[in-house]
């Protein structure tokens, strides 16, 4: 079964209402691609999602980057599936490495979130990857599939089907240095392998793969080309009219 190209743009914290006329309106809208062979979703900071939402041409999918484990109560500052379901947002973000890293964010607290958002009816962007020391003590699988089976564990094999992974190693994530499209494969081939070993076959052919990165539209198409590569989620080049040619790589 062909998996669909997926590309994400995690604006971060980052944006404004400028931003969302130019790149949402002007340039995102203008533009176009085979929506049969590729999936768009933008992510912008929660407090613009309704204005994207309403902004966006309807192929364009709208993520939350984060979602709260409770439906409602004391929890200030926190962001509902709720919240999101009555702005028409079908997607969250979740376990990025910033949150990991900055807010101390557990493999299975992120695995909670995962089946809670799935639950309620979102379709999350499961984050996972190792950082740089990790790597460089031949640790990068064993942190992906520590971080893939906390997900794991809290998900029915049906829930799969709401599920997008994306490996960002945390070395290449706003440093410029992107992973060679061989290293990407690798990583990729392995968490395939990981999910047909421990989930099913079946989920392993179907999840699509997401490359995080320093991607951008130079290195996108070779990147695009390996063969467990289902797409990206792209952070700086997805404030900018380059995520465009990003999108298209999928072609
Ligand atoms: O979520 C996106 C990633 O963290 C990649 O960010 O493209 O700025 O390196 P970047």
């Amino acid at each position: 079964m062909a998996r669909k190209f997926i590309v994400g743009g995690n604006w971060k914290m980052n944006g404004s209402k400028a931003l969302i006329k130019s790149l949402v309106q002007e340039t995102l809208n203008g533009a176009s691609w085979d929506t049969s062979k590729i999936e768009v979703v933008v992510s912008p900071p929660a407090v613009y999602l309704d204005a994207v939402r309403q902004a966006a041409k309807p192929e364009i999918g709208v993520s939350a980057q984060n979602i709260y484990s409770e439906r409602s109560g004391a929890y200030t500052g926190e962001i509902s599936v709720d919240f999101l379901k009555e702005l028409g947002v079908e997607w969250t973000i979740l376990g990025h490495s910033e949150r990991r890293e900055y807010f101390k964010e557990a493999d299975e607290f992120v695995g909670k979130k995962t089946a809670f958002a799935i639950s309620n009816g979102l379709k999350v962007i499961a984050c996972i990857g190792e950082k740089l020391h990790e790597r460089e003590a031949d640790q990068t699988t064993a942190v992906c599939f520590r971080q893939l089976k906390a997900i794991a564990d809290a998900l029915t094999p049906q829930q799969w089907a709401s599920v997008v992974i994306a490996y960002e190693p945390v070395w290449a994530i706003g440093t410029g240095k992107v992973a060679t499209p061989e290293q990407a494969q690798e990583v990729h081939h392995a968490i395939r392998g990981w999910l047909a070993e421990n989930v099913s076959a079946e989920v392993a052919e179907a999840t699509r793969i997401q490359y995080g990165g320093s991607v951008n539209e130079k290195n996108c198409v070779e990147l695009a080309k390996k063969p467990d590569i289902d797409g990206f989620l792209v952070g700086g080049a997805s404030l900018k009219p380059e995520f465009v040619k990003i999108i298209v790589a999928g072609e």
